[in-house]
């Protein structure tokens, strides 16, 4: 994949460099997606899974999807785009990575400015009492209790729930003053996820797409990179160290 001069000058110039993932940017760890052709929600219904009256209705059916998620996520490990994004801080100033995905990845790769805007699939909370747990839940029945008697839940945020506060905004202002916005593995139909990309777009950054196909947002970049995120970005960076 050619790099342009136009992305590298931008990103060795930069004071801050957003890295803005989705799905996509795990594929390659061997994590399903949620759209598209092998797309999650092509075979199951987010309505019954990832939303809260469906875990009331049902929180055994619930709880065994997520155990069956956090099984393949805990088995992945970072690939060579979450590893390139780690290594580029040792070369750009301020490197703030936000991404949609709850896997961990990134962290585990060893970004350190991580904004996580629908939750990590390691942390749960009490609904009751709001205790935190990590992994040391027990189940009874398929159902983790709370000492409180309350159920326990994943740490995710579902459909038409609000974000973490503190998460979004701190992404807002990360996305509003950042030089270069990169915009990876992401179909970009979700909201408010989504609308750090016109933020983004409405500050002063250069906006980058990474992705093996054009998305709704492809047409308001200013270069897009049509390919795997595991094979872009160590080339981006490989031009950014030399
Ligand atoms: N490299 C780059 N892009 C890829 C790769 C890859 N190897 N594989 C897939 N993609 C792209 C797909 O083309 C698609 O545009 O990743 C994108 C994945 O899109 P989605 O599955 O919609 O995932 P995402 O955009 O993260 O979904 C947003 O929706 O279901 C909710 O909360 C969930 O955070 C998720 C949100």
């Amino acid at each position: 994949m050619k790099i342009s001069d136009e992305t590298i000058d931008r990103v060795k110039s930069a004071g801050s460099v957003v890295f803005f993932s989705g799905a996509g940017i795990s594929a390659e760890s061997g994590i399903p997606i949620f759209r598209g052709k092998d797309g999650i929600w092509n075979k199951l219904k987010p309505e019954e899974l990832a939303n809260f009256d469906a875990f009331l209705r049902n929180p055994q059916m619930v709880w065994e999807w997520y155990e069956h998620r956090k099984k393949i996520i805990l088995e992945s490990k970072p690939n060579s785009a979450h590893l390139a994004i780690a290594e580029m801080q040792n070369f750009i100033s301020n490197v703030i990575v936000i991404t949609q995905n709850i896997d961990n990845l990134h962290k585990r790769a060893g970004s350190k400015i991580v904004y996580e805007l629908h939750g990590n699939i390691e942390r749960n909370y009490c609904i009751k009492c709001h205790t935190m747990y990590n992994r040391e839940i027990e189940f009874i029945d398929g159902i983790p209790k709370c000492k409180c008697g309350g159920l326990i839940r994943p740490d995710i945020v579902w459909f038409g729930e609000f974000l973490p506060q503190d998460q979004f905004n701190a992404s807002e202002k990360a996305s509003g003053e950042c030089d270069v916005f990169f915009i990876i593995g992401t179909s970009a139909v979700v909201y408010p996820a989504a609308s750090l990309i016109y933020t983004a777009k409405a500050g002063k950054a250069y906006l980058i797409e990474v992705n093996i196909e054009s998305t709704e947002i492809s047409h308001i970049v200013n270069e897009s990179y049509f390919g795997q995120a595991g094979e872009v970005l160590p080339e981006i960076l490989e031009k950014i160290k030399n």
